[in-house]
């Protein structure tokens, strides 16, 4: 079943918390949505389920306006991040429980009940009460009493905040087998960017009560398309340019960000179309820069300035590293194997002209993980100014 939301608004206490929103979640789809905290995606979740009424707009469920429905009758199961398990019922009745107020035969919910329990193997807990589950556990149980419901669509929001990575990686996995088997239209809700890239279909971002921008994974993370959405996923080197050249392949690009002790000069591939004087602000991925060592003499063709290291924190197999390039601080994420640098030293900061993105929402026609760099170096072109040291 497809859910559509058109042009919902709620306001509390005079604040608006949900802005005119707009959402089509196809029928069949994984929808992640993805958003900073308080930035209404329960307010969202609630009013598709029907336990919050908007104020205006209309939810449509397979095409049916259900707006005026109680959410009883509305076919949404609704997963909550606090599990919300009755404490006095013990993952049996907690688990039955839907069915019994559906008035099912006994009989009929033991052998239903029977079959979810072996698969998730929860069979040994069925007489435990909440209190003696795990956290992971306690998600199980949740998202088996709505599941045993066979709802048409499913909400989960934030089902797995609590949980310790490990399990997160299990549930997902179980998550995504469930809806690869059911094929159940669902939302899901997390402000985490990599549960959100590792589970979407589609990813939705909620800033301030509106849509910032929905696309696939690979979409969101190569184009956001404003600063806010870079940022959340993980994006955090904005370069303020102006275009002071270009060719068919290449422009290159004017750096003047706030705090810059000088303005210095980029290649960045020439997405269609920049325009010599054009103000735009490009994103440069961290795991897209290269560090080597002052004295290494290398023309890759790309872009190369100087900088110094200016703090390191340690992420498992990577390094998060910043780099001050004269006032302005770039953030780099380099695999441990290819860091050999001390902290204050000076370095050399490499990426490809195709590291940079224009944050407006142009695309490269092909996608950009099959792309390569280009390295095209034309007398059009002018020179790149190199910040030396
Ligand atoms: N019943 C309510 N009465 C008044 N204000 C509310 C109510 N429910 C939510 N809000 C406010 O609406 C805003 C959005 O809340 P909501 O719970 O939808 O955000 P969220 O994106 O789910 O946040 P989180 O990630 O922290 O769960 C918040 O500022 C919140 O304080
Ligand atoms: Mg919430």
């Amino acid at each position: 079943m497809d859910i559509a939301l058109r042009q919902i608004s709620k306001s509390y206490d005079g604040r608006p918390v949900l802005e005119n929103l707009d959402l089509d979640v196809a029928a069949g789809e994984f929808h992640v949505l993805l958003g900073p905290s308080g930035g209404g995606k329960t307010t969202m979740v609630s009013v598709i389920a029907g336990l919050t009424k908007a104020d205006i707009g209309s939810v449509l469920i397979g095409g049916r306006d259900v707006s005026l429905l109680p959410p009883g009758r509305r076919k949404v199961g609704l997963v909550f991040q606090d599990y919300a398990l009755f404490p006095h019922l013990d993952v049996f009745d907690n688990i039955a429980y839907g069915l019994r107020v559906r008035k099912l035969r006994e009989a009929k919910i033991a052998q239903k009940l029977k079959y979810y329990l072996e698969k998730t193997g929860l069979e040994k807990e069925k007489h435990t009460f909440p209190h003696q589950l795990s956290g992971g556990q306690k998600q199980r149980v949740a998202l088996l009493r709505t599941l045993v419901t066979e709802p048409e669509v499913l909400l989960l929001d934030e089902p797995m905040s609590s949980l310790d990575v490990l399990t997160r990686e299990q549930i997902s996995a179980e998550l995504v087998n469930i809806h690869r088997k059911t094929e159940l239209t669902t939302i899901y809700v997390t402000h985490n960017q990599a549960e959100a890239f590792s589970l979407g279909d589609r990813i939705s971002v909620l800033h301030n009560g509106k849509i910032e921008q929905i696309e696939t994974p690979e979409e969101l993370f190569y184009h956001p398309k404003t600063e806010f959405v870079a940022r959340f996923v993980g994006i955090n080197n904005i370069l303020k340019a102006k275009v002071a050249a270009t060719n068919r392949y290449e422009a290159v690009m004017e750096i003047n960000n706030e705090g810059l002790s000088q303005a210095f000069m980029l290649r960045a591939k020439n997405y269609p179309v920049f325009k010599k004087g054009e103000e735009i602000n490009l994103c440069l991925h961290p795991e897209k820069i290269d560090l080597s060592k002052k004295n290494e003499a290398r023309d890759n063709g790309g872009n190369r300035i100087c900088g110094k290291i200016a703090e390191r924190t340690n992420h498992g197999n990577v390094f998060k590293v910043t780099i001050d390039i004269g006032g302005l601080a770039l953030h780099a994420v380099i695999p441990k194997s290819l860091f050999n640098f001390q902290v204050y030293e000076d370095v050399w900061v490499d990426f490809a002209p195709d590291a940079l993105h224009p944050l407006c929402g142009r695309r490269c026609r092909e996608p950009e993980f099959s792309r390569k760099c280009h390295n095209i170096s034309s007398p059009e072109l002018v020179g790149v100014c190199r910040t030396d040291a």
